[in-house]
């Protein structure tokens, strides 16, 4: 076994594949804290995360942009599956900042069918903000049904459940600081 999973034990065997070791991560992310700082130059923009997925890379993310800036938080829970195919997510945390007439910066970990960021953006956009943009550090265009313009992309994936960098599997290895596949075993557990 490599050294990085090695060195988180338990969690480090239960990962069959790293697919984004931590290190080209954190320079991807770089490139979009440069970009970003660019782009929102004299702007200062709020950037908002949604909890928890969005915790790590935000984190890093906000080092990597050098322009003065804000953030803010909201958290949505997930009902069922079934429910969040039919476009209903509950807000459970809101913002505390206002947006209207604010250049707001929206921080995804992963988009997948895009419901969930889908129903976000449209209450947002209802509080009319001076301009909403998307970043998102996951893209898997494959089971994509809503169209959501991404301004600013870290990695395109696989059709491949994943975890890692804030993506859990049952609340567990969002602490580790690279994406991996987990074995089809622990999937069954
Ligand atoms: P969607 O875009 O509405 O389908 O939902 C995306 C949400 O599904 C994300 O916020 C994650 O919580 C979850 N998700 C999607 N793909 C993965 C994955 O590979 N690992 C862990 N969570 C995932
Ligand atoms: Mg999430």
């Amino acid at each position: 076994m490599d050294d990085a999973r090695k060195a988180y034990g338990s969690m480090g065997k239960d990962i069959q594949d790293i697919l984004i070791p931590a290190e080209t991560l954190q320079k991807r992310i770089a490139d979009l804290g440069r970009q970003i700082s660019l782009d929102y130059l004299g702007l200062n923009p709020l950037v908002v995360g949604v909890l928890k997925g969005v915790l790590f890379f935000m984190a890093d993310l906000l080092r990597n942009i050098t322009i003065p800036m804000e953030m803010d938080f909201i958290a949505v829970s997930s009902y069922s599956a079934e429910a969040r195919d039919q476009g209903y997510v509950r807000m459970v945390k809101d913002l505390e900042t206002p947006i209207h007439g604010r250049h707001v910066l929206f921080l995804e970990d992963v988009i997948d069918t895009g419901l969930t960021l889908n129903y976000i953006l449209q209450n947002l956009r209802a509080r009319q903000p001076a301009s909403l943009e998307v970043c998102v550090l996951f893209n898997k265009p494959e089971h994509r049904l809503i169209n959501i313009p991404l301004k600013y992309k870290g990695f395109d994936l696989p059709d491949q459940f994943v975890v890692g960098y804030g993506l859990d599997y049952r609340e567990k290895y969002r602490n580790l600081p690279f994406i991996g596949v987990l074995n089809a075993e622990v999937l069954k557990r």
